[in-house]
């Protein structure tokens, strides 16, 4: 298995998705993703990977299994027998099983639209505008059992404004988003990391 190989799983948009294809393809990302995942049909994070060329675009459909250990246990056989290394969720809205984080354990990375560990959740845009925060930010780390709760691979910044409905806050995300989570995969791929408590140290 390449250590630089990595399946994309996605539920939606796949704004980060295709940021990191582009990445790969400019040569500004040593990563080779060799599968994406999604459980939406209709997402266009599909569309994305095919016509990016990604070997192996496969839409799992919930509905087809009878619990989330299930489809968590197809898409994890998937994962492996691609020889994927690490699992990046881009806007992934499905809440991973303990077995699947306990077989992939420190190899999964998300990206979340908040400065955790404030505003956990599927609706962390929302939650930090109603709570009248002057920041926000994104957010990557490692996936553990606890929601939006492992460790902390980078964040990035962004001021709140007056104005700012959850659209426009989670656009001025989204510009913080495109760049942090291609450079952190980069990071991931050329250095490494390792784990003291909670705190992950870059080995450069
Ligand atoms: C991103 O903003 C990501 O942070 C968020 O979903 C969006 C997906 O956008 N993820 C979560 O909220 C996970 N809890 P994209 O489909 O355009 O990449």
């Amino acid at each position: 298995m390449s250590s630089k190989s990595i399946a994309v799983m996605a539920s939606g948009r796949g704004s980060n998705l295709k940021i990191i294809l582009d990445a790969e393809a400019a040569g500004h990302c040593p990563v080779d993703v060799r599968l994406v995942i999604c459980d939406k049909a209709d997402a266009k994070a599909l569309d994305i990977a095919r016509q990016a060329g990604v070997p192996h675009v496969i839409h799992v459909n919930p509905k087809d299994y009878e619990n989330r250990e299930q489809y968590d246990a197809e898409c994890a056989d998937l994962l492996d027998k691609h020889g994927c290394q690490w699992i990046v969720l881009a806007g992934y809205m499905r809440i991973l099983s303990s077995a699947f984080v306990r077989r992939f354990r420190g190899r999964i990375i998300n990206i979340h639209p908040s400065i955790l560990p404030a505003f956990a959740g599927a609706k962390a845009v929302e939650d930090a505008l109603e709570y009248g925060v002057k920041a926000s930010g994104c957010t990557v780390h490692l996936v553990d059992e606890v929601l939006d709760g492992g460790p902390i691979l980078a964040q990035a910044i962004v001021p709140v404004l007056d104005d700012d409905t959850r659209d426009s806050l989670h656009a001025r995300i989204q510009r913080e988003e495109h760049i942090i989570y291609p450079a952190t995969l980069k990071r991931m791929v050329e250095e490494g990391f390792t784990i003291k408590g909670r705190r992950v140290i870059w080995s450069k």
